[in-house]
């Protein structure tokens, strides 16, 4: 009976909720669809990404459409669908509030409530950031990204300031060096140029590994422009640990970044002594291992650049430098405007936002670019024009180069309207908001969630369908804004599609807009400028058949279009199966000399 009692004690928190969600809702003035369901229990979280094909293929399809809105990531593989499905048909097609038994939750790809919310991110009583995300965030720390109000606005002034010209001169100059280093890696060190069986000549070659040779560039430019560490391409320094550790800095964040779902708010103790043989022990022990060296890894290399500052007698052009001088000063209450950990969480924060971020728009655009090879024509008729064919690297310069890369630039755009890393923006009220519109008045209670959809932002036909098409461009597809088109980003007069307010935020916008985007926007334009300059990228076709039929080119774009649409969302949306491949895995591209 007690037993009895208790579940039905339990059970009537979950229908109080939902009762109190509608009720909720219907204030608010949204349109509103009901899923009865928990979509924040802890179990749920986990059990239900890892389910989603099982539970497609298997619930009826009028359960899924709607349980679905309850999975993360929900806004890639659904796309506008609840927005038209949904809310469009009670008069508002761009917001809708999920009516669950968990917290009160808007899905929004309204420009508008976009711009009004991420514009008055400043104070602590507005939309300020999720919960969730200072759980998850600040295990190292606080930092920028999980604090609001005056402690968001001192942190802020301090990392917004380390970032400099100095700094995206530097990013610049270390993409092409890197770049370099894996061109010449894959034709000579592959064995294509050598003829050493890497499948390819003199002039091709194909590898599966373009994919982490970018995320390699990428740690290395952040190792540089962030940390000071200049690595060259064949030093494995930032791939194998340094004695007496288990993991390299890199390494020790990226598993940080993996356990952001779940694992990382359990205790380190737990982490660090969970069995191996049990399900997951291995990931849980690597995230223990990382918790436990991150710090020790952080502390050294402050100590380095500190050094290093001393010797040089200056700020050396590195972000942990700048933040390092920062940290030294006070505001004029005579308090540090960074406190140690601060420091410590803040530079955690910078390399786990700039990581994935960045590796995961460069490898989106590497698979588009071999989808859509008429692009690269496009991009590589630019970079003939500002970089004259016999210029070495060394005589590259950032401030006449980057700002003529408007073509390469916009591909970046492109792939990020299509493939935003971020896919939503979490933001939660304390008290409760009105926001109005051109479409009416709406109430938002205290203790919402709203997601500003970076999918739906992006794909909205109102804004991209048709822009900027030129004279005898056409667009086949009736769904233009869903086909990956650069030059929809070029004006007639050449200068770049400046999207009105809230309608492109995949670095966010207002006062919280991400503070690493001219440096990844860099990094981007640097490492395809310098890819392609002379080379282009092509798919490989795969053999279909045990008798060495190999597919035609309908077969290779549907299964690179397949690859992109099965992409997952760890923290950032990503495409599966690109990292860490074996040979004859994952997508094979070539790199062909033009
Ligand atoms: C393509 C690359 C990138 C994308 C798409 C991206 C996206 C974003 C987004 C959407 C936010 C807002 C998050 C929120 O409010 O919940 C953000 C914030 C942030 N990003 Fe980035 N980012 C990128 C690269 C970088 C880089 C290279 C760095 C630094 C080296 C960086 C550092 C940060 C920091 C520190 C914040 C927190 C800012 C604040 O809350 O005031 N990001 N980024």
């Amino acid at each position: 009976m007690i037993a009895l009692a208790l579940f039905g004690l339990y059970a009537s928190t979950f229908v109080y909720t939902f009762i109190l969600n509608y009720v909720h809702a219907r204030k608010s003035n949204l349109p509103y669809v009901c899923v009865p369901w928990d979509q924040n229990h802890l179990f749920w979280m986990l059990a239900s990404v890892p389910s989603r094909p099982f539970l497609k293929k298997h619930l009826p399809t009028w359960i899924w459409e709607r349980l679905s809105l309850t999975v993360y990531a929900f806004e890639f593989t659904e796309k506008l669908r609840p927005f038209t499905q949904y809310a469009a048909p009670q008069g508002n097609d761009k917001t809708y509030v999920l009516v669950s038994m968990g917290y009160f939750e808007i899905s929004t790809r309204d420009p508008e409530i976009a711009w009004e919310i991420l514009s008055s991110q400043r104070s602590k009583t507005g939309f300020i950031q999720h919960d969730l995300i200072k759980v998850f965030m600040s295990r190292f720390g606080p930092n920028v990204l999980t604090s609001d109000g005056e402690a968001w606005a001192r942190q802020r002034k301090v990392v917004a300031s380390s970032i400099t010209e100095r700094i995206s001169k530097r990013v610049f100059e270390e993409s092409l060096r890197q770049v370099e280093g894996l061109l010449e890696e894959v034709f000579l060190l592959d064995g294509c140029g050598g003829g050493g069986g890497g499948g390819g000549d003199e002039s091709r070659c194909e590898t599966e590994r373009l994919f982490d040779g970018m995320k390699k560039i990428t740690i290395n430019v952040l190792s540089s422009a962030g940390m000071g560490e200049s690595v060259e391409w064949k030093d494995e320094k930032n791939s194998s640990p340094e004695p007496g550790f288990r993991m390299t800095y890199i390494q020790a964040v990226n598993a940080v970044i993996d356990a952001v779902a779940g694992p990382l708010v359990l205790p380190k103790w737990f982490l660090s002594y969970y069995p191996t043989f049990l399900p997951g022990g291995k990931f849980l022990r690597s995230v223990g291992y990382a918790i436990e060296e991150f710090p020790i890894h952080t502390k050294a290399l402050l100590e380095r650049e500190n050094k290093k500052s001393a010797l040089e007698g200056k700020t050396r052009s590195n972000i942990m430098s700048q933040l390092l001088r920062a940290s030294e000063s006070e505001t004029k209450d005579g308090v540090r405007t960074l406190s140690d950990e601060e420091m410590m969480g803040n530079l955690f924060i910078f390399t786990a936002a700039g990581f994935d971020t960045n590796a995961n728009a460069l490898s989106y655009a590497l698979v588009l670019l071999a989808r859509y090879p008429q692009w690269q024509e496009w991009i590589s008729e630019e970079i003939d024009a500002i970089i004259p064919a016999e210029m070495s690297i060394a005589e590259m310069d950032y401030a006449s180069i980057i700002p003529k890369a408007t073509r390469t630039l916009a591909t970046m755009l492109e792939t990020l309207r299509l493939f935003p890393p971020a896919i939503h923006m979490a933001k939660q009220t304390k008290v409760e908001q009105t926001i109005t519109t051109s479409r009416g008045t709406f109430w938002i209670p205290a203790n919402a969630t709203v997601y500003i959809n970076n999918i739906g932002l992006g794909r909205d036909p109102d804004v991209w369908r048709n822009l900027n098409l030129k004279d005898g461009e056409t667009s086949n597809e009736v769904d233009d804004e869903t086909v990956f088109r650069p030059s929809r980003w070029i004006n007639a007069d050449g200068g770049l599609f400046q999207p009105p307010r809230g309608t492109f935020s995949p670095w966010s916008s207002g006062p919280r807009i991400c503070p690493g985007m001219k440096m990844a926007q860099v990094e981007f334009t640097s490492i395809f400028l310098m890819l392609l300059r002379r080379h282009r990228i092509e798919a490989v076709a795969m053999c279909k058949s045990a008798n060495g039929e190999v597919e035609n080119r309908r077969e290779v774009e549907k299964r690179l279009d397949q690859s992109i649409e099965d992409s997952i969302a760890i923290l950032t949306l990503q495409l599966p199966n690109v990292y860490d491949q074996k040979k004859g895995e994952g997508i094979k591209l070539a790199v062909v000399k033009r």
